[in-house]
C-alpha cells in the first residue's frame, strides 16, 4: 500500500496536514524549527530512525492499520524510546497541568468544599492508576522486549500478557469530562472550565492514540521478534553443523588433544606456540560446549574425526 508520508515529505506538511503530529514527533525528539526540510533530512540530523518514524506517524494518519506494518524494518529501541516519551509527557507534564488548571477552575466557580474534594479525589485516583499503568509498561513490557533484542528469551512472560491484561486508560478520563458537563453546579459561565474541557478532551483522545500504538503497533511487532526468537532457538546448530563451524586447524588441534597430546607436544607437531594452541582450545570448547577431554573424545569419534583404532591407547 502507498503510504501517506515518505522520506522527502516536509516535516511543515505532515503538521499541517494533521496538527497532532507534533506530539508524535516531539515524542520522537524533534523539535521545531523544521523550516522546509524533509522527514530524512530531520532523522538524520537528530539521529532518529527514520523508517520506525514514518511507520509510526502512517500508522497513526491512516487509520491504526495493522497490515500496512512492514515489521522487518521497524526498530522496537526507537518504538520502545517513543512510547517511554509519551508517559513522561503524560505523567510528568499533561496530567499535573491538568490538575493545576482543574483546581483553579473549580475554585472559581464553586464555594462548596466537599465539591472540589469530590472532583480532585476522582482526579487523583485516576492519576495514580495511569501511573501504575505506565509504570509496569516501563519496568517490565519494555525490558522484556528490549531482552529479546539481545536473544534473551523470559519463559514466563510473552507479549500476550501485555496484550491481554492491557487496559485503556482514556474512558476514565471521559466520565471525568462527562460529570463536569452535566453535573457541575457551575452558577455562571466559565472559560477556565472549558479550557479544562478542551485540555481533557485532547488528552483522552492522546491517550486512546497511544493505547492503540501499544496494541496495534508495538504488540504486533514484538509478536514477530518472539516468533524469530523461538524459530532461532529451534535452529541451533546440530552436532555436525557444530563440528562443520569448527576451522581446519581446530580440529586438527581437537584430534591431536584426544589422542592425548599434551599443549607443548601439539604446538611442536603443528609449529604453533603453546599460547596459540591453548587459545584454539578455548575455541573449541566455546563452540562444542564439551569442556573435558573424555568428553571431546566421544565427540571425536561420533563425528569421525578419528577411529577408535586410532586412540585405542589413549582410552585404555
Ligand atoms: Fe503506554
Ligand atoms: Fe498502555
Amino acid at each position: 500500500m502507498q503510504q501517506k508520508f515518505t522520506s522527502s515529505s516536509k516535516m511543515n506538511d505532515l503538521i499541517k496536514e494533521d496538527t497532532s503530529l507534533l506530539l508524535t514527533m516531539t515524542r520522537f525528539g524533534f523539535s521545531l524549527g523544521f523550516g522546509d526540510k524533509t522527514v530524512k533530512e530531520v532523522c538524520m540530523e537528530k539521529k532518529v530512525d527514520e523508517k520506525t518514524f514514518l511507520a509510526v506517524i502512517n500508522f497513526i494518519s491512516n487509520g491504526y492499520k495493522e497490515e500496512n506494518i512492514n515489521h522487518e524494518i521497524i526498530s522496537i529501541d526507537a518504538v520502545i524510546l517513543y512510547l517511554r516519551n509519551a508517559h513522561d509527557f503524560f505523567l510528568d507534564f499533561k496530567l499535573p497541568l491538568i490538575r493545576k488548571k482543574l483546581i483553579e477552575a473549580i475554585d472559581s466557580c464553586v464555594q462548596e468544599q466537599p465539591y472540589r474534594k469530590m472532583i480532585m479525589k476522582f482526579y487523583d485516583d485516576y492519576v495514580a492508576e495511569v501511573q501504575k499503568h505506565m509504570d509496569y509498561e516501563n519496568e517490565t513490557v519494555f525490558p522484556y522486549v528490549l531482552s529479546l533484542l539481545e536473544g534473551k528469551k523470559n519463559p514466563r512472560y510473552n507479549i500476550a500478557v501485555f496484550e491481554k491484561n492491557h487496559e485503556n486508560i482514556d474512558s476514565k478520563l471521559s466520565d471525568l469530562k462527562n460529570i463536569l458537563i452535566k453535573y457541575f453546579p457551575a452558577q455562571q459561565p466559565n472559560y477556565l472550565l472549558n479550557e479544562v474541557l478542551f485540555d481533557l478532551s485532547a488528552c483522552e483522545k492522546d491517550l486512546e492514540k497511544h493505547n492503540r500504538v501499544e496494541d496495534h503497533f508495538f504488540v504486533p511487532i514484538t509478536e514477530t521478534l518472539e516468533k524469530k526468537l523461538s524459530t532461532a532457538v529451534k535452529e541451533e546448530p546440530t552436532a555436525a553443523e557444530k563440528v562443520d563451524n569448527l576451522t581446519e586447524r581446530e580440529k586438527e588441534i581437537l584430534v591431536s588433544v584426544v589422542k592425548g597430546l599434551t599443549n607443548k607436544e601439539i604446538a611442536n607437531k603443528l609449529f604453533l606456540s603453546t599460547h596459540t594452541v591453548i587459545s584454539h582450545r578455548r575455541n573449541i570448547t566455546r563452540k562444542l560446549e564439551i569442556h573435558s577431554t573424555a568428553g571431546l573424545t566421544i565427540y571425536a569419534i561420533v563425528n569421525k574425526l578419528v577411529t577408535l583404532d586410532e586412540i585405542k591407547s589413549v582410552i585404555e
